[in-house]
């Protein structure tokens, strides 16, 4: 069942303990929320975000623990300015989550990647994650929108990154397409991790150029392919573009010998949704 209710952050404490020591049917507050930023890219229709206080509650809970206030980098004071600064310049509410942010960085590190490539900056969020997974990386990300790069700058160098990133402005699928050739003629080095999100539409040419600039074994990662469970409907395709590129990639992964990939479901404070987790297959 659906439950629509509204609640100020104050009310936390008494909805957490509800929520844990009531009966089961406290269990099943998911709600629908009109979120009224428009979509970018391909598809001008409002999207509508369904969220649930547990996932709220369990990404608020463990943020607050896994990333305390002082001991972390990058530090929640930057993480914070970068999120209002986007709001007061007007940027759409569409960066990915303080824990998604932190799975980039910690992914990034597990791989020890020097160069990452984003597309899709916004206000550089999940770039001042990337950029903070260790000193050695480098991150360059691609923005079409010039205003949304340029309050991206001001964030970045206020998390003290500026010198880590290299902010490249135009539509995403020509400035890869460049890169790749960068790469093929030796000017430039492979890449060790794609982060993609962008217009949802060119997911699958995102990914298929990526794979003409990555090392064997680099991971690639694709935002929003489940987007509220439509990945899977193959109806909502036929009218959202939005779902046909997360479906169109997905299939083209699977059937692609030179990538190896999984879907991972996502809920959160933001929304049910989920990444394409894939990796550069191995020469060998
Ligand atoms: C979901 S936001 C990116 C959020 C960001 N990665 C974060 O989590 O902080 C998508 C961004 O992609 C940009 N974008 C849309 N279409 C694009 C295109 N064709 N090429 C490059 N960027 C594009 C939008 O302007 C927007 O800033």
């Amino acid at each position: 069942m659906i439950y629509c209710y509204s609640r100020s952050r104050k009310s936390y404490g008494s909805y957490q303990q509800r929520i844990f020591h009531a009966g089961q049917r406290e269990f099943s507050t998911t709600r629908i929320m009109a979120n009224p930023n428009t979509v970018l890219g391909a598809n001008p229709q409002p999207q509508q975000y369904e969220t649930d206080l547990r996932w709220e509650m369990v990404d608020e809970y463990s943020f607050s623990h896994l990333h305390p206030a002082g001991s972390t980098h990058p530090s929640n004071e930057v993480l914070t300015y970068a999120l209002d600064n986007s709001k007061k310049e007007g940027l759409p509410n569409i960066a990915v989550s303080p824990s998604q942010g932190k799975y980039l960085m910690l992914q990034a590190r597990m791989i020890r990647a020097e160069r990452i490539l984003e597309v899709g900056t916004l206000g550089g969020y999940s770039t001042i994650w990337l950029a903070s997974a260790w000193k050695g990386v480098r991150v360059t990300t691609v923005e079409i929108n010039p205003h949304h790069q340029s309050v991206a700058q001001t964030n970045l160098a206020q998390a003290g990154v500026s010198n880590k990133v290299e902010s490249l402005l135009g539509p995403g699928v020509e400035v890869l397409t460049k890169l790749a050739g960068e790469v093929k003629a030796g000017k430039r080095k492979k890449y060790d991790m794609v982060f993609i999100d962008a217009d949802k539409i060119n997911n699958w040419n995102y990914v298929n150029l990526a794979l003409d600039m990555t090392r064997p074994g680099a991971c690639i990662i694709v935002d929003n392919v489940v987007r509220r469970g439509l990945l899977a409907d193959a109806e909502a395709a036929k009218t959202n573009p939005n779902v046909e590129g997360s479906r169109r990639v997905v299939e083209n992964v699977g059937k692609d010998p030179r990538i190896d990939g999984v879907v991972i479901q996502l809920v959160g404070g933001k929304n049910y949704d989920g990444f394409l987790v894939a990796t550069v297959n191995n020469d060998e």
